[in-house]
């Protein structure tokens, strides 16, 4: 049968137009239509001026394809598999409030994950309380120098795994993260350090000295980094960055807060720390060929960052 022109014709009162298809162009691909994502279709096959069959089709955000004898396969987008919720160990040493966003954001749907274990430096620091609180078991490592009750880095790899772990997520852990763990948790550990990578980072760059080596260099700018965690300080890839200006009269403290909390009435840090952990649990993170970790936009899957 030679067909020489389709004819899309959305029904009802649809304002999609009609689509023509050019002659002998069997095989349609509609626009993407959104919203509704259903739409029904009437299809006349012509040849010249004379019908040769009507079909009525209902397709979904799909591919119709349809042979000569106008019969179609339906090539429907297959379903997403449903994600399964991950489980986190987030490590702190001190008050934690990155770790309390993460934990916040967990409960209110933006990471699709849960906080089941804290790992803490200090057994009372700030973050520790806020998870026993919170009913969050908490492991202190590395335990008490005296000797007693020491928790091995190998414990450690055992006890994460025993709570399912899939990441590891640094908050202000001022220890070196042992080589044990970095190799049971390949590309599964994050840290966020309060500078631009790779400048201002290393041993000794934590807290306020990191602001104030930025001040000090007379740098413009600065803003937090999240990087994958290896054997050394701050030297894994980097996967997120954000920008903050260095103000002429800053002192160690403002900087200090415009990184973590004040930038436009967003928590800078919590907010891309968030982002960039709900990217890890909806599994979004790509990696170039050159080994550089980057992130899929949820709204476009091209859109890589
Ligand atoms: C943050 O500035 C983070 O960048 C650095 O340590 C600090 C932790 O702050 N690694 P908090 O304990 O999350 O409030």
């Amino acid at each position: 049968m030679e067909t020489q022109a389709v004819a899309l014709r959305p029904s009802l009162h649809s304002s999609v137009p009609c689509i023509q298809i050019p002659e002998n162009h069997l095989v349609s691909v509609l626009p993407k239509i959104r919203t509704p994502t259903r739409l029904s279709l009437r299809i006349h096959y012509s040849s010249s001026h004379t019908l040769l069959s009507k079909r009525n089709i209902q397709c979904r955000n799909s591919v119709e394809i349809m042979d000569r004898q106008g019969v179609s396969d339906v090539e429907e987008e297959k379903p997403k598999p449903k994600l399964r919720r991950k489980n986190l160990a987030v490590f702190v040493s001190g008050g934690g409030s990155n770790f309390r966003s993460i934990y916040e954001a967990t409960l209110n749907g933006s990471v699709h994950g849960d906080v089941v274990v804290l790992v803490a430096s200090k057994h009372d620091c700030g973050g520790a309380e806020y998870a026993r609180d919170k009913g969050i078991p908490v492991v202190v490592f590395p335990r008490r120098k005296d000797g007693q009750d020491v928790l091995s880095a190998e414990d450690l790899v055992i006890t994460l795994r025993s709570y399912k772990v899939d990441f590891i997520l640094l908050a202000g852990y001022l220890k070196l993260i042992p080589v044990q763990l970095v190799q049971a948790y390949p590309k599964s550990i994050l840290n966020i350090h309060p500078s631009l990578l790779p400048a201002f980072g290393g041993k000794g760059y934590y807290g306020m000295k990191v602001h104030k080596a930025v001040i000090a260099s007379g740098a413009r700018y600065s803003g937090p980094t999240i990087h994958y965690v290896d054997e050394q300080y701050d030297t894994g890839r980097i996967l997120a960055q954000r920008v903050v200006p260095v103000l002429a009269n800053d002192t160690a403290e403002e900087l200090a807060a415009r990184v973590l909390h004040e930038v436009f009435h967003s928590y800078w840090e919590h907010k891309l720390y968030i982002e960039v952990v709900a990217a890890l649990c909806e599994e979004r993170i790509t990696w170039r060929e050159d080994g550089v970790p980057l992130i899929r936009s949820k709204e476009d899957p091209n859109d890589l960052f």
